[in-house]
């Protein structure tokens, strides 16, 4: 049995720390595409949120032996924001959170439209927020990942 990271990636962002993970832990991470796993290997599920949701979730957990869950959006990190993804996704595993960021140019033409005006009413007064949501952000770090490498090494 070993450990496997799998993930599920549409701007990179999740595959940015997917990789970064796997050199960390010095496991293996494939795409939700194209995972090459053993019934009894342990998984790592990284994903997107949109809309508050762990975008391929209960399917990755109906197919495979997930140990831990990571969802990684655009909002920034708070236990609140965290307490509220695992809420809204009903998850009964050990569950992290990481920053990702919006990057409009991996965006199609429908989310590049979309995005910007629903941020405008999540941003509200927030200028950091307004912000990222008109010109997009990258807020991927190496540092994000230190309470999860503590948590499975
Ligand atoms: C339609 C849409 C809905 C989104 N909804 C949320 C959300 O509810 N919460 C959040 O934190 N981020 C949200 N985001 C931001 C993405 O989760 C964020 O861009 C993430 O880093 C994308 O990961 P990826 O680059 O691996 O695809 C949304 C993005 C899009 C395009």
């Amino acid at each position: 049995m070993s450990r496997v990271i799998i993930y599920k990636s549409k701007a990179g962002h999740t595959e940015r720390y997917a990789r970064m993970l796997s050199k960390e832990l010095n496991i293996p991470y494939y795409s939700s595409k194209d995972a090459k796993v053993s019934e009894n290997d342990e998984i790592i599920f990284l994903s997107h949120i949109y809309a508050s949701k762990i975008m391929g979730l209960s399917k990755t957990l109906n197919k495979y032996n997930v140990k831990v869950v990571i969802g990684v959006g655009a909002m920034p990190y708070s236990r609140d924001y965290l307490n509220t993804l695992k809420d809204a996704n009903n998850i009964k595993l050990p569950f992290f959170y990481l920053r990702g960021g919006i990057d409009y140019s991996k965006l199609n033409f429908f989310f590049r439209k979309f995005l910007p005006i629903i941020g405008k009413d999540i941003a509200k007064d927030d200028k950091e927020l307004l912000r990222l949501f008109k010109n997009g952000g990258n807020f991927v770090t190496k540092d994000n990942l230190k309470e999860i490498v503590n948590y499975l090494k």
